[in-house]
């Protein structure tokens, strides 16, 4: 298995391309289930999630090409199949394609989700969701059988505003007759572009962006292409590196800056000058980190996919600062590996407590996430020596080349 070998960096400078969004385009990919025809996804980012969607999608005798970052998929031959387990492990978003199976055949039998071990990720509210539009579902050895005889429009009120149950509710109701009514959804950019996805395959929506929306559902879906956002996470990633890092450099390829407006509002408190332009955002930093409190939040609060990148952030400090995760039950798998970096990290329940400026000393460190993973990569560029990234596979499910983009920004960074 490949690991990372990074050294300690004095300064990053350059320019480095934001690749397109993940969490935007797993759905995107699930939405084509309902149409028949070809739809081009241009600024694909080239990620294993997005591989083994397309490998889901072909059990459905649904076939994709990904050239460069452009993805075609033929929905023309689509059938119904059962997603076996061992697929659908490999990811959360393999979920998804649960509403648009039983929008489309009325019938899903799909593996259970797998994805990153960032705590307790159960799919209740789907499954509330679904019961609501009439659909019966049973579990049995990590496979969901789900059928309907009709699928019917309902009002649905989510107990908390889940963005994997928002999107999967969403396009069951395309399919759905009459009108589905979602009340309390999640209202993340990734969602707002799926709806404005779905109305161009024709389907009728109001409220979009806002905590309640109305689907109008139908039988006539048509395919579309669509042109991928960036990877706001990606981004802010990077973002919050350049804060820790002094640096100059430039981000380019983000297209819409409001959705990261928290994040640059965070890095700018934390000491980085951010400076805003049209398309792109120019960083400059002198590595110096001001201690703070911080929360993670539903969107637009604070993302908790840069919890533990900002936890690393803050490890250069000077003081405590505290961090609180609201979104995910103990999503902390950062801290035992900083702590072999050398770092001081407490856990007080959903908080963590951060000593800064301990010199930190390179070390062997494992990823056991996606975003983990990227937060141990910016420790390595901070601590003394040498540090081994390894089970870097998770990074690559959402990263398209993590060690590329720094090593352009004069990183000390390669693949071993
Ligand atoms: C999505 C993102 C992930 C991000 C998360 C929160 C994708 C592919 N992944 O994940 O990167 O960290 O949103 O912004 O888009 N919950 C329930 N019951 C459910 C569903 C969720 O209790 O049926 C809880 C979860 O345990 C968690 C919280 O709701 O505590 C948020 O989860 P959710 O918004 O569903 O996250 P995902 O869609 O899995």
């Amino acid at each position: 298995m490949k690991a990372i070998s990074i050294k300690e960096t004095g300064r990053l400078n350059g320019t480095i391309t934001i690749q397109g969004s993940k969490n935007t385009v797993l759905p995107i990919m699930a939405a084509t289930v309902l149409g028949s025809g070809i739809s081009v996804i241009e600024n694909c980012p080239v990620i294993e999630d997005v591989y083994a969607m397309c490998e889901l999608l072909q059990c459905l005798q649904i076939h994709t090409t990904l050239e460069g970052h452009t993805l075609t998929i033929d929905t023309t031959q689509a059938a119904y199949a059962p997603l076996p387990y061992e697929m659908t492990s490999r990811l959360r978003s393999s979920i998804l394609l649960l509403g648009p199976m039983l929008a489309r055949w009325k019938q899903a039998e799909i593996g259970m989700p797998g994805g990153c071990a960032i705590g307790l990720r159960p799919i209740d509210i789907h499954l509330e969701g679904l019961m609501k539009m009439n659909v019966d579902f049973r579990m049995r050895n990590q496979m969901l059988y789900c059928n309907t005889y009709h699928l019917q429009g309902c009002e649905y009120h989510l107990r908390f505003p889940s963005v994997g149950a928002t999107e999967n509710l969403i396009l069951a109701a395309t399919g759905a007759t009459g009108r589905t009514i979602l009340r309390g959804i999640a209202k993340e950019p990734e969602i707002i572009e799926l709806c404005q996805y779905l109305q161009r395959m024709g389907v009728t929506m109001e409220g979009i962006g806002t905590d309640v929306l109305t689907i109008k559902g139908t039988s006539q879906f048509v395919a579309c292409d669509y042109n991928n956002v960036y990877d706001r996470i990606v981004a802010g990633t990077y973002l919050l590196m350049a804060a820790a890092i002094p640096c100059d450099i430039k981000m380019v390829g983000i297209d819409d800056i409001r959705y990261m407006a928290n994040v640059i509002r965070v890095a700018s408190q934390l000491g980085a000058q951010v400076i805003r332009m049209d398309s792109y955002l120019e960083v400059q930093s002198n590595g110096w980190i001001n201690p703070g409190t911080f929360q993670t939040g539903i969107y637009p609060e604070f993302p908790t996919d840069l919890q533990p990148v900002l936890v690393a952030t803050l490890l250069r400090g000077q003081g405590i600062s505290y961090v609180e995760e609201t979104v995910f039950e103990k999503r902390f798998s950062i801290v035992s590996e900083l702590r072999k970096l050398g770092a001081e990290i407490e856990i007080q329940d959903q908080t963590l407590k951060i000593s800064g400026g301990h010199c930190l000393q390179g070390h062997t460190v494992k990823a056991t996430d996606l975003r983990q993973g990227a937060a141990l990569v910016l420790a390595g560029l901070m601590s003394k020596g040498y540090t081994t990234v390894t089970d870097i596979s998770y990074i690559e499910r959402g990263y398209e080349d993590i060690v590329e983009d720094l090593r352009q920004l004069g990183a000390r960074i390669q693949y071993i």
